[in-house]
């Protein structure tokens, strides 16, 4: 039933990670990258909100979304070969969206004003789907660089795993100003009726704008309409062709849970709203999987005896406890199993991966490549 996961995705140009918060995205996003440059590849990955250690170990914690190069002397001293080369990066949201409206903006004047424009400042890291649309975005942009054969997609710990998918048409309505245009009257004024709406709402777009004056207001949205006014085809177009490329057979989507109901629920959730829309599916990782525990068959007595000739103190209380914490072990890889059970019997047996659960968080290089042999063969 195992997968090879880093011969499944080789040769692909796309790999995104997704699944619900905490389950291992980040982890996984990077110990695939690593898998898949060890083989030979140019890899990118764009990493989300790394732990900082994770990123101290992969030499990003301070250099914003440009690439860095992971250190092949660290790789090989973890005891993974190098052929290739691993650049990582932490996306982040403004900056790209940012280049994003310099790359569409008609000229020089036009970007200025848009990327000085309050409401853009405040709503183009807030407004929902934003995050998700600027890490596809930045994938498209590295993609399409030539300067990688692969770019490995961590994605942002929503509160839905789907939000994810729905992240570019969710922008462009924003760009599009719906939602602002309603602010305005017909005559660029004051709506009444929009006013009420969104106060009522008590949304956010009304939290952050409530900060500024009726008129600095009214300006600012005016300008910003008649800025993206513009460019709201461009816009439509990116976010129609990164839809493209994430369906495109270039592409793999590597979901990843944990062996616990709730994360699963949302990994089934994702499974089939992947195949629905005819997404490329990868595989399914179960992470932080707990092995069953092996021996352990002596009974306590005998155990007790074995713990007495050994010189241990207290041989009956030590056999009892080790028996017990044994049984406790049991019972939680019995759990994890059943859990993974489930899911390949509701999925109708995707190929699925599991990645044992390690006693440190893999947060260093030699951690991450540990993961990286759970994705591969031996
Ligand atoms: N197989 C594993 N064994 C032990 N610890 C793990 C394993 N995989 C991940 N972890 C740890 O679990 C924590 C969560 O992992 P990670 O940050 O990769 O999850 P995530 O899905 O990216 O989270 P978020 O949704 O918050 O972005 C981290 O501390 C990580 O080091
Ligand atoms: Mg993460």
């Amino acid at each position: 039933m195992s997968t090879d996961l880093l011969a499944m995705v080789e040769g692909r140009r796309v790999v995104v990670v997704a699944g619900a918060g905490g389950v291992g995205k980040t982890t996984v996003s990077a110990a695939l990258a690593l898998g898949l440059a060890g083989r030979g590849a140019r890899v990118a990955v764009v990493t989300i909100d790394p732990a900082r250690r994770l990123a101290t170990a992969l030499g990003i914690e301070a250099l914003g979304d440009i690439p860095h190069r992971v250190d092949a002397a660290r790789v090989t001293a973890a005891g993974m070969q190098m052929r290739g080369t691993m650049d990582a990066l932490q996306l982040d949201p403004r900056a790209t969206f940012d280049r994003l409206v310099a790359r569409e903006a008609p000229d020089d004047a036009a970007r200025e004003r848009i990327l000085g424009n309050r409401i853009y400042r405040h709503l183009s890291s807030t407004v929902a789907g934003a995050q998700e649309f600027m890490a596809v975005e930045r994938l498209f942009e590295l993609s399409e660089s030539g300067d990688y054969d692969v770019v490995v997609l961590d994605t942002p710990p929503a509160r839905n795993a789907l939000d994810f998918l729905d992240a570019p048409e969710r922008m462009t309505r924003f760009v599009e100003g719906r939602g602002l245009r309603l602010l305005l009257g017909p005559r660029g004024g004051a709506g009444r009726v929009g006013w009420r709406a969104l106060q009522a709402g008590g949304s956010m777009v009304m939290s952050v704008l409530e900060r500024l004056t009726g008129a600095e207001l009214i300006g600012d949205i005016s300008e910003f309409l008649q800025s993206f006014d513009g460019m709201y085809q461009g816009f439509a177009d990116r976010a129609s062709a990164v839809k493209d490329l994430l369906a495109s057979d270039g592409t793999r989507f590597v979901v990843v849970t944990g062996p616990r109901p709730e994360p699963s629920a949302e990994a089934m959730a994702l499974w089939r709203r992947l195949q629905t829309d005819r997404y490329p599916l990868g595989a399914l990782v179960v992470n932080r999987v707990h092995a069953m525990p092996g021996g352990g068959d002596t009974p306590p007595a005998q155990l007790a005896a074995l713990l007495r000739d050994a010189g241990a103190p207290d041989p009956d209380g030590l056999a009892v406890r080790a028996t017990d914490a044994l049984e406790v072990a049991r019972a939680r890889a019995r759990a994890d199993l059943h859990e993974v059970d489930t899911l390949v019997s509701s999925l109708g047996d995707p190929a699925l991966i599991t990645v044992p659960a390690l006693d440190a968080d893999p947060v260093e290089v030699a951690g991450i490549a540990h993961i990286t042999r759970a994705l591969g063969a031996p």
